[in-house]
């Protein structure tokens, strides 16, 4: 078989079942076992494949037609400037994630080296890219999930990050070191009803861990919040991702913590996505 023809009977089979994207993610499939670019492919469209790489293509294409994401079969997403290594011990980074990169770097002066911590760090996508941004910073970064770590520390050596950020894989409620200048989490924070209502292709594949915020979906927001207290120094930051409905709840616990709210933006559908606040005493 050529590649050519195992493209259209891939993209055709994808595009029977209703998966999103079937023309991009047979290229990308077939790019994956054949290890060349997708325009090499195109380019080359009449290249006779190895059995071994058939064979290869029709267990990718079995895993996609049963909506595992491209970002687990392939094993990688880009995030901000870089690309991270996935499996399904970790959230995929998402665009909206980036609001927090944004936000965050303008609390980070260039040439000033500030401690961070980052709660959930999952893949490590937020204080890989941040560390590569300010790169006189400092880090710790702590997940619940012992496999999410593993992902972390594996995408620090291949962005050559290892020795700037400290991982470990602890609760943030059992976490007692201090003095940080500056916390960021994107928490898990999606509540039961939410939960249920999600698209097949997160809720089959993705982890619960990294998505599930009890009931209200505000459990994990509120420890962060609780814990980063005892975390953060004085005026320190504490800069949160959000759910879209979940602004005033958020503020509510701020500022009951003794929090000041500095700003709260907005993702490009126009969401609530970002908390901003300083701790003041
Ligand atoms: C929404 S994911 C975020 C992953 C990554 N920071 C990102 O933005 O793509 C939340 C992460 O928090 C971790 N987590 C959940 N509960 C936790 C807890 N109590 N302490 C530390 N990490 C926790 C999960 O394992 C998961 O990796």
């Amino acid at each position: 078989m050529i590649y050519s023809e195992i493209l259209k009977k891939g993209s055709n089979f994808l595009k029977k079942n209703k998966i999103k994207n079937p023309h991009l993610d047979t290229e990308l499939i077939l790019s994956k076992v054949t290890n060349k670019k997708r325009e090499e492919i195109l380019l080359n469209a009449n290249i006779k494949l190895k059995n071994r790489d058939i064979t290869n293509f029709n267990n990718y294409l079995f895993r996609r037609y049963e909506k595992e994401p491209m970002a687990y079969i392939l094993g990688y997403k880009h995030f901000w400037k870089h690309k991270f290594l996935t499996n399904k011990s970790v959230l995929i980074p998402r665009p909206d994630t980036e609001l927090v990169i944004e936000q965050t770097l303008k609390y980070l002066p260039t040439e000033k080296s500030k401690k961070i911590l980052d709660v959930g760090t999952g893949s490590g996508c937020i204080v890989l890219s941040l560390i590569k941004e300010r790169p006189k910073c400092r880090a710790t970064a702590i997940d619940i999930s012992k496999n999410a770590i593993n992902v972390a520390k594996t995408n620090a050596k291949l962005h050559q990050l290892e020795n700037k950020i400290n991982f470990i894989n602890i609760d943030i409620d059992k976490y007692k070191s201090n003095n940080y200048d500056l916390i960021i989490s994107n928490p898990p924070y999606i509540n039961d009803i939410e939960l249920k209502r999600l698209d097949d292709e997160i809720k089959f594949h993705e982890p619960m861990l990294a998505l599930s915020g009890g009931f209200n979906g505000l459990r994990d927001l509120e420890k962060v919040i609780v814990n980063s207290k005892k975390l953060l120094k004085i005026n320190g930051k504490l800069i949160l991702e959000i759910g879209h409905r979940q602004k005033n709840q958020c503020s509510k616990i701020l500022y009951e913590n003794g929090y000041y709210i500095n700003q709260i933006s907005k993702d490009l559908s126009g969401k609530d996505r970002c908390v901003v606040s300083t701790k003041l005493r």
